[in-house]
């Protein structure tokens, strides 16, 4: 599997605290079955500012260590990058933070959309940019209507949901609305968003296979393995089909409680 997300680098922001933590998460990831990890510390959220200068000197200790340790694992660097209108200009000076020359992680405030949004990802695309919008299952906007993310699906936004979101342990209210989303067909592929050993772990099985209880077992590989692989070569990811997400089926729901998905 490839992760495509992960808070690994030690001492850039909230993620891994220090290098001994690196490696553990390493470990945990190359365990679960990660043969790939994205290292994508925060940038410009208003605590952390990280760009080529900081992150890839890191990285260099980081590969080091991990070599010398033996553990197999490729990590690849990028930014976990807050929306924000300078996001072009940040790319051009920093490029090696791009995944596959064009995909940017782009994370959105917890409890708001900037007003800007819908034509700021218009822009980006025309200047060349394809965003990835990363967890907007924890953003409490898009949690009272996921319908938002439609028109930027539509318009070649590419979806990450969070691997946690899916197994319930970011609570009840964001597993069931990461439930719907993949069943609205808005999400392209999930990642694990580590930032630690122990509580944030990077583990992408578990999300996995939760996905193979409601998508076709391909599908599901594809949001581990096939879609990220895409991401990371600058391949197009075709557009999925997108169902009216305010309509969640009887059938649908009647399975996940079958299958205890869907608790309550
Ligand atoms: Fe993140």
């Amino acid at each position: 599997m490839i992760d495509l997300h992960s808070h690994i680098l030690p001492c850039l922001d909230d993620g891994a605290r220090n290098m001994d933590e690196t490696l553990e998460m390493c470990r945990i990831a190359e365990a679960d079955g990660i043969h790939t990890i994205i290292a994508s510390p925060h940038s410009r959220n208003g605590v952390y500012n990280n760009d080529e200068k900081t992150i890839l000197p890191v990285l260099k200790k980081v590969k080091e260590a991990v070599k010398e340790k033996g553990i197999s694992i490729e990590i690849i660097p990028a930014v976990d990058m807050h929306i924000d209108p300078e996001v072009v200009t940040f790319f051009k000076q920093n490029s090696q933070l791009l995944l596959g020359e064009r995909y940017v992680l782009l994370e959105f405030p917890s409890q708001s959309i900037p007003p800007y949004t819908g034509e700021f990802l218009f822009k980006m695309k025309l200047k060349g940019y394809i965003p990835i919008i990363t967890h907007p299952e924890r953003n409490t906007i898009i949690q009272g209507d996921i319908s938002v993310l439609h028109k930027w699906v539509e318009d070649g936004a590419i979806v990450q949901l969070t691997a946690m979101s899916l197994t319930g342990e970011f609570g009840e209210k964001v597993r069931k609305v990461s439930l719907k989303m993949v069943q609205s067909g808005l999400v392209h592929f999930i990642a694990t968003d580590a930032h630690s050993s122990n509580w944030r772990k990077p583990i992408l099985s578990k999300g996995r296979n939760v996905l193979e209880e409601i998508l076709d077992s391909n599908r599901a590989k594809a949001m581990v393995e096939d879609i990220p692989k895409k991401i990371l070569n600058g391949k197009v990811i075709e557009s999925i089909e997108i169902q009216n997400s305010n309509h969640t089926s009887s059938s649908f729901v009647k399975r996940l409680f079958e299958k205890k998905l869907l608790l309550k």
